[in-house]
């Protein structure tokens, strides 16, 4: 990695002195999933890292306004998909909030963050899009509020000049009734950009409103007022012919994901398919409540760090651009925690911090500062497996055993925050750990065997090494 200093500041007025010193020499850090890999790739080398999580201003809150819900910077996906006021009103984009990457993902990766990638696929834009979302910017100039369409320039950019930062985003509540929806068609659930993805809204007076991604420079809106498409009585072909008309504004390219022909022909039929649920959902009297699978309001916020066995804390001095996997491995010896891709995408290097899941080879070593973790090497206890390690040895679920260590850890996340989860449960808390031996059935057996026991056995308190290289 190209060799930066890191520094965490604790007020807004320190970043944004910082940002004004240093202007296109720094970078903010709010989740890392993408500036650390940038960082790793080099293509982007700042001299200094400003890490954003610890400025009370920027807490990670989901406040309310006169006007509907103000969302933090520092707000990550994996509390979208949680905020019951979120689900109630915006539910569109807690279904688009949960389709990124992996768990491990979702609990770093926050919502400001991906709209200042600005990445023409960035799953969040069309809902945030369609609901008229605003950005909140502040500088040492001042501040000023944008509309979320406007933000949006092109391909990683945005309107956000030299020394600005984006303090919040706000969801205005909506006047009249409404349904939205939000899609995407991808190659593989888990860890892969969306192909297409598109979000759909329809108010009660019939106005229609899509917003499209991955097919331009940058996500962008089509609006039918006429109200034809949300009318019962228009026929399809009169439905078709607006929405090929809307879908005029699209671009796309081909790339790896699919070709230009490919993506303009599933551009219309996804557009058929949300505009038919949007409809649905505005008819239905108990809508908007999505279902986002697995984790709901029902679950427990996760518990803190995690106090497996052998807990200690250690003072070391690391350069500032040492990830939290190489610190474990290298400097620790906690060789469970395994290096594999390097770039979030295998999860082989997943632990806890502070109690919720990431892939270690995307945190700073310095962001962990002060911070809980739990490694694999955390769940023995006294000589003894833990009990969801011991289903994956009853299953047959550890073959070459590289990603198992990975795979544990996704699991005891899963459990401690859904302790009877269903198979596809298991899928979708696991769908961010890849393994080359093929073993899903029987990991996803194991992690059902597991949490049949209690769930205080899945986390004994004592010493105890597992992993291992
Ligand atoms: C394996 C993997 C899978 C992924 N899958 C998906 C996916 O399915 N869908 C999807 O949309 N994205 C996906 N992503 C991308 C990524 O997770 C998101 O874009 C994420 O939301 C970025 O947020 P972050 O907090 O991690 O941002 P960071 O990486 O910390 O920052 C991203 C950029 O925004 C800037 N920034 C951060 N906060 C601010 C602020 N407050 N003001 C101004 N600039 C700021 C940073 O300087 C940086 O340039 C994936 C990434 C990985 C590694
Ligand atoms: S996800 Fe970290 S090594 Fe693959
Ligand atoms: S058991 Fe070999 S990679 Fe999963």
């Amino acid at each position: 990695m190209h060799p930066f200093a890191y520094t965490r500041p604790a007020t807004l007025s320190d970043v944004l002195a910082l940002l004004d010193k240093h202007g296109g020499e720094a970078c903010l850090l709010a989740g890392g999933t993408d500036l650390v890999v940038e960082l790793r790739n080099r293509s982007r080398r700042p001299s200094i890292v400003i890490d954003i999580k610890q400025v009370k201003e920027l807490a990670p809150t989901i406040g309310e306004t006169e006007r509907g819900l103000r969302i933090g910077a520092t707000v990550v996906m994996a509390d979208i998909e949680k905020d019951s006021r979120i689900r109630r009103h915006f539910p569109a984009l807690v279904e688009a909030a949960a389709t990124v990457g992996s768990i491990q993902i979702r609990n770093r990766a926050t919502l400001t963050g991906n709209i200042c990638h600005a990445s023409p696929a960035a799953d969040t834009a069309p809902a945030l899009l369609v609901y008229g979302a605003e950005v909140n910017v502040a500088s040492v100039r001042g501040t000023r509020r944008v509309t979320l369409d406007q933000f949006f320039v092109g391909p990683g950019k945005t309107v956000l000049k030299r020394g600005e930062l984006v303090t919040s985003i706000d969801l205005p509540l909506a006047d009249n009734r409404r349904a939205a929806t939000f899609t995407r068609l991808t190659r593989r659930r888990g860890v892969d950009l969306a192909t297409i993805n598109l979000c759909c809204k329809v108010e009660a007076g019939g106005r229609t409103t899509f917003a499209y991604g991955a097919v331009g420079p940058r996500p962008f809106l089509a609006t039918d007022d006429s109200g034809m498409l949300a009318d019962p009585r228009a026929s399809d072909a009169a439905k078709d012919e607006i929405l090929r008309r809307l879908l005029t504004k699209a671009t796309p390219i081909s790339d790896v994901r699919g070709s230009r022909e490919y993506r303009r022909a599933m551009l219309l039929v996804m557009s058929r398919r949300a505009l038919r649920t949007a409809i649905d959902r505005l008819q239905d009297d108990r809508f908007p409540s999505p279902s986002t699978g697995g984790q709901d309001d029902r679950f427990p916020s996760p518990s803190g760090g995690g106090k497996g066995g052998g807990a200690s804390s250690h003072a070391l001095d690391v350069m500032d651009s040492t990830t939290l996997l190489d610190l474990l491995r290298d400097r620790l010896g906690l060789t469970g925690t395994k290096e594999c891709c390097d770039l979030g995408e295998c999860g082989a290097c997943t632990i806890l911090v502070e109690g919720r899941s990431v892939n270690s080879c995307l945190v700073l070593a310095a962001e962990a500062n002060g911070q809980s973790i739990t490694t694999i090497e955390g769940l023995a206890s006294d000589g003894r497996l833990n009990r969801l390690q011991d289903a994956f040895l009853e299953k047959g679920a550890v073959q070459c055993g590289f990603c198992i260590p990975g795979q544990v850890m996704a699991a005891e996340y899963l459990l401690r925050q859904n302790p009877h989860p269903s198979a596809a449960d298991v899928k979708e808390g696991l769908c961010g750990n890849l393994c080359r031996c093929g073993a899903y059935e029987q990991i996803i057996e194991a992690v059902l065997a597991a949490s049949q026991t209690s769930r205080e056995s899945l986390s004994p308190s004592g010493g105890g090494q597992g992993g291992g290289r």
